[in-house]
């Protein structure tokens, strides 16, 4: 192909792969399959590898992202960015009503828009293509992320028709959908990453991520809800809307056209309740004047537009009987007391516990057992009591007082100075402390032995084959095959996943002892620093102080845990079954990878996945998974993605193949 044909066809292809990504993300009306649009790009991104002058930093290839580390310069607004005024009832709505009455001739129109849940975002464009994404930032400026945004499939890069105007800005809203937001954190969860609190902050959060390959795993979405230009195509914002949508954009789904504060009032109503029906979150409603002249002449006050104004809903409440309190006690021993209320419906889910956090709280708020309480969802998943109908309160029920013993073991409970939580001190009989200890050693983060699960461990300790972390070790097959529903297949995975947790690294063995207040990244700091086991248990008070992110918290902990013989014995029977109780650093062959980082991507038929990364790490070399611009190259094996190849030809990366590789390391 030469170069007037493979533009051509680029053009045919962008052109093309443009419009099924609208069809897709906009109108939700895909004419194509995944598979055929697959087959568009990858034909797109082989032509673009072929012909590099043929580049465009709109194609549609672009929305991948890449992994190189970026830094955001600051843009100015060429309008400033400001925010709306809030308001809380019907009163605040027809009070605003009423000061546009005196500024403006009727008739006028308002048009009511869903208030989305996000981070605000400001897109320019120039000639129909998208020229720059900004955050609000203070208002003034804010932080360019295009790099990040041009991976949002619903924000067009190239417009469509040819009647916008040659420079524009639009604003909107970055927002994740609750579907993508679930799936995203299960996903998250499987792969033992901590999920994400709620959709709000993870889209603002998603926008300043340094590293735009990732931001293309989000699920983000955009409305676009205010066009801001010299020559806007009306005098209506309502039908300037509606050009944008003709041009590519995704706007507001509800938005409806009133000449009544009455009928607007009716539409905040009818939006209180029926928000929890949208497959994403909204916090309010936006009320806007519709005319373009008249919000001129309304203009702006230092802070806000006058021609516009935020309803906010209220977090919505619901009103339950708080039946009993139970205490749950964690491995560590720290005791939570849990509220049992009566089921009730809030923010579409039934529910029917509710957490206290401490005694202090319960204190505070005076919290007794059948007192009328009012719940609220904050950013956790289980809601929590903010308040109590006092009014509704049954004269005869007495206060509730904190349990002093332990609600498993019946030990007498502690509580250190400063701290909020009380504990169960019984850490070696107290049953739920002995299972969340095992629990957590086994788990993901830990050693990952995966296939013991809670219910395994019941098993493992009710027939008293296990009692600590280390008996682990020294069960046999036959030991677990009697348990019930234990099948030799499930066996054998057993056995052989715990003695593969024996390569598991000194970090993770540290992190997984379930010392209090020894997260995975300490743990990690304590095994760089100290090596061995043996040198972290000598360490004095003021040489693990010194080190990163220890305080006197932990280094006390430590003391503690060390100063047990029972933990010292668990220790002792590490060493004995070969667990690695110290740093161990990696055998080095030779130097010829000295410095390079090597990212190996498609079927090698020399070596597995593992076997690289290997091979790699012994000859001085780093094994790295993800292409940026200080990747030294890129071994490319059968069938590698397409997209790897070209980020790789786009950042000037080598590419080599599997025998210059040998012939490197030989
Ligand atoms: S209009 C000059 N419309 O709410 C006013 N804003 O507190 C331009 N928001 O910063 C904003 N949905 O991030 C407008 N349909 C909507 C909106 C909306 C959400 C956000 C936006 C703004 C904030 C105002």
């Amino acid at each position: 192909m030469n170069l007037s044909e493979a533009k051509n066809k680029i053009l045919e292809l962008r052109e093309l792969l443009d419009k099924h990504n609208f069809k897709y993300y906009v109108l939700s009306k895909p004419e194509i399959n995944d598979f055929e649009y697959d087959t568009l790009m990858t034909e797109l991104v082989y032509l673009e590898a072929q012909f590099p002058g043929l580049q465009d930093k709109n194609s549609p290839t672009q929305r991948v992202g890449n992994d190189i580390n970026q830094e955001f310069s600051q843009i100015i607004h060429k309008f400033p960015m400001l925010s709306l005024g809030n308001t809380y009832n019907e009163q605040d709505i027809r009070d605003f009503d009423t000061r546009i009455q005196k500024t403006i001739e009727i008739p006028y129109q308002y048009v009511c828009e869903l208030k989305y849940d996000g981070a605000s975002i400001s897109l320019s464009y120039k000639n129909g293509k998208l020229m720059h994404a900004v955050t609000r930032g203070d208002g003034e400026k804010g932080d360019d992320v295009t790099q990040n945004v041009k991976t949002i499939k619903s924000i067009p890069l190239n417009l469509q028709g040819s009647n916008f105007p040659e420079s524009f800005e639009i604003r909107g809203e970055i927002f994740i959908p609750h579907k993508g937001f679930d799936e995203m954190n299960k996903l998250r969860n499987e792969a033992g990453e901590e999920e994400f609190k709620n959709p709000r902050n993870t889209a603002s959060g998603s926008l300043k991520t340094q590293n735009s390959s990732e931001v293309a795993k989000r699920p983000l979405d955009c409305y676009l809800y205010y066009l801001l230009s010299d020559n806007l195509p009306s005098n209506s914002h309502y039908y300037n809307l509606q050009e944008c949508k003709k041009w590519g954009f995704k706007i507001p789904e509800h938005i409806e056209k009133y000449k009544t504060i009455d009928q607007v009032v009716e539409f905040v109503n009818y939006w209180e309740t029926e928000r929890y029906k949208l497959p994403y979150d909204i916090d309010g409603i936006v009320i806007k004047v519709d005319s373009v002249s008249q919000q001129d002449e309304l203009g702006f006050t230092a802070k806000s537009p006058r021609w516009a104004i935020s309803y906010k809903f209220k977090a919505e409440q619901a009103l339950t009987k708080l039946l009993t309190v139970e205490y749950q006690v964690g491995r560590t021993g720290a005791i939570t007391p849990v509220a049992n209320l009566e089921p009730v419906q809030l923010a579409g889910t039934t529910v029917k516990r509710a957490s206290l956090h401490n005694a202090d709280q319960i204190e505070l708020l005076d919290i007794r057992e059948g007192d009328y309480v009012y719940i609220e969802k904050g950013g956790e998943i289980i809601p929590k009591i903010v308040a109590l109908d006092t009014e509704k309160r049954d004269s005869t029920i007495t206060k509730l007082n904190f349990i002093e013993n332990c609600p498993e073991c019946n030990t007498k409970l502690v509580r250190v100075e400063g701290e909020a939580k009380h504990y169960c001190p019984n850490e070696k009989n107290c049953f739920p402390q002995i299972k969340g200890k095992i629990e957590h050693f086994v788990s993901r983060k830990a050693m990952n032995i995966d296939s013991i699960g809670e219910e395994t461990i019941d098993l493992l300790l009710s027939n008293n084959l296990i009692t600590n972390i280390a008996d682990l070790y020294a069960l046999t097959k036959e030991d677990i095959l009697p348990l019930d529903r234990m099948a030799e297949k499930s066996a054998n995975n057993i056995i052989s996943s715990i003695a593969k947790s024996k390569e598991q690294p000194f970090e993770r063995i540290l992190f997984g002892l379930g010392i209090r207040h020894i997260g995975g990244t300490v743990a990690k700091n304590l095994a760089k620093t100290f090596k061995t086991i043996e040198a972290l248990k000598k360490a004095s008070f003021d040489e693990l102080i010194e080190t990163d992110e220890i305080g006197k918290k932990i280094a006390n902990s430590l003391f503690d845990y060390f100063s047990d013989n029972d933990n010292i014995g668990i220790l002792e029977q590490f060493k004995k079954y070969n667990l690695k109780l110290e740093v161990v650093e990696k055998e080095i062959k030779s130097n010829k990878l000295n410095g390079l980082l090597i990212i190996a991507s498609g079927k090698l038929s020399n070596f597995s996945r593992e076997e690289i990364k290997q091979v790699i790490e012994e000859n001085g070399g780093k094994a790295v998974s993800a292409i940026s611009s200080k990747t030294s190259f890129l071994l490319a094996g059968e069938n590698i993605g397409p997209n790897k190849l070209k980020k790789a030809i786009d950042l000037g990366i080598s590419v080599i193949s599997e025998d210059d590789f040998l012939r490197m390391i030989e």
